[in-house]
C-alpha cells in the first residue's frame, strides 16, 4: 500500500479556553497546563457529513483521482446523525462514488485500523484504490456540564487515498477490554418489557477515568512503536515523524520520553484543534504533507489510542 492523497476539514467555529469558562468552573491556565489545548473547532451550522465530504474531496483531488475511480471506502466514525446507514455510505453518494463501503468503530485509534484493513484489501487484490476516511464529532459525546471531558475535544475529518505500492511496513494493535476507563452508552429506546429502573437509559454521555487513560495510552503506544521498530529493523532516528493521536500534549511528551526520541519528531495540532478522536491523525498528516514537512520516502509512524481500551500503531514510508 502507499498513500497518494490526503485531505482534511474542520468546523469554522473556533472556541477558546476562555469561552468555556462561561459553561463551567475552569480556566485557560488549567486546560493549557494539563492538556496543551488552547482552542478547538466545534460544529455549529455545518454537519459532520459536510466535513467528511470536504476531506474526501480534497484527498481525491490531491491523489488526482475522481470519486468513480474508487473501489472501496473505509470510514472510521463512532457518532453522527445516523446510527445507520454508515457514514461511508452517505459520503459515497454525496461525492459520486459507486463502490462498496463500510465503517469501523474503533474510536480514536480508528484511522490506524482502517489503514491496516485497506492494506489487507490491497494485498489480497480485493481493491486497488481506497478512500480511508475518519470523521468524528466527539463534542457531541460530552455532557456540557462535565468540565473533566468537555474541555478536551474538538470536531473534524481527515482522509487519505491509498493504492498499491510497497510503502507500508506493518502495524501493531492492542485491545484490552476495559470499557470502564473510557466509554459512552448508546441512547436506547425502552421497550415496555423491561425494568426501567436498571439505569440503562441514563448517562449516555462520555465517561472517562482520565488518569487511567493517560497511563494506558503512554504504555500501550510506546510498546507498540518499540515493537514495530524492532520487527522491521528501524531505529527511532530513522523515523521522520511520529504522527500520534492528538489527545493531550503531556501524553505525546510521555511517549516521546519513553522512546527517547527527539521532540522535533513529534509534530502537533492539539493546541489548536483539541482531541478530534480518530480524525486527529489524518488531519495532522494532511497538514504535514500540505506544509511540505513530509517528503516522499520519509519514514513515519502513526499511532492512536482510546475507547476502553483500543490502541494501534503503524510504520510506513510516505
Ligand atoms: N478545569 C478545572 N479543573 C478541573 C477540570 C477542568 N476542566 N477538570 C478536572 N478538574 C479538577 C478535578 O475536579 C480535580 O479537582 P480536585 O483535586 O479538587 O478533585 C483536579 O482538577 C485534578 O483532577 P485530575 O483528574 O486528577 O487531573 P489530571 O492531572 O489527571 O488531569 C486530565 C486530568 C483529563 C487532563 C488527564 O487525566 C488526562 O489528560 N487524561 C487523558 C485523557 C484523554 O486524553 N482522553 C481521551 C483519550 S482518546
Amino acid at each position: 500500500m502507499k498513500i497518494i492523497g490526503t485531505g482534511s476539514a474542520l468546523p469554522k467555529k473556533v472556541v477558546t479556553n476562555d469561552m468555556l469558562t462561561e459553561f463551567f468552573d475552569t480556566s485557560d491556565e488549567w486546560i493549557r497546563t494539563r492538556t496543551g489545548i488552547s482552542t478547538r473547532r466545534i460544529l455549529t451550522d455545518e454537519s459532520l457529513i459536510d466535513l467528511a465530504i470536504e476531506a474526501s474531496q480534497k484527498a481525491l483531488e490531491s491523489a488526482n483521482l475522481k470519486a468513480e475511480d474508487l473501489d472501496f471506502i473505509l470510514c472510521s466514525n463512532v457518532n453522527n446523525n445516523y446510527v445507520y446507514p454508515s457514514m461511508s455510505s452517505i459520503v459515497q453518494g454525496k461525492i459520486g462514488a459507486k463502490c462498496p463501503c463500510t465503517d469501523l468503530r474503533n474510536a480514536c485509534a480508528g484511522f490506524i485500523y482502517a489503514l491496516d484493513v485497506a492494506d489487507a484489501f490491497i494485498q489480497t487484490g480485493r481493491a486497488k484504490k481506497i478512500l480511508v476516511l475518519a470523521a468524528e464529532e466527539p463534542t457531541r459525546f460530552c455532557h456540557w456540564e462535565h468540565r473533566e471531558t468537555s474541555v478536551l475535544f474538538g470536531d473534524g475529518a481527515g482522509a487519505a487515498v491509498v493504492t498499491e505500492g510497497g510503502d507500508y511496513k506493518g502495524a501493531q494493535f492492542t485491545t484490552i477490554s476495559m470499557p470502564d476507563v473510557l466509554y459512552q452508552r448508546q441512547r436506547l429506546e425502552p421497550t415496555p418489557f423491561e425494568d426501567l429502573s436498571s439505569g440503562a437509559y441514563i448517562n449516555h454521555t462520555m465517561v472517562m477515568q482520565g488518569r487511567e487513560v493517560f497511563k494506558m495510552a503512554v504504555t500501550c503506544c510506546s510498546n507498540e512503536i518499540s515493537k514495530l521498530l524492532d520487527i522491521y529493523g528501524y531505529k527511532k532516528e530513522d523515523v521522520k515523524y511520529f504522527v500520534l493521536h492528538q489527545a493531550n500534549l503531556r501524553i505525546i511528551n510521555g511517549i516521546q520520553q519513553y522512546l527517547g526520541a527527539d521532540a522535533s519528531q513529534f509534530p502537533t495540532t492539539v493546541e489548536k484543534y483539541g482531541n478530534t478522536s480518530s480524525a486527529s491523525v489524518p488531519i495532522l498528516l494532511d497538514e504535514l504533507v500540505k506544509g511540505n514537512k513530509i517528503q516522499r520516502g520519509d519514514m513515519i509512524v502513526m499511532s492512536g489510542f482510546g475507547a476502553g481500551f483500543t490502541t494501534g500503531s503503524l510504520l510506513m514510508k510516505y
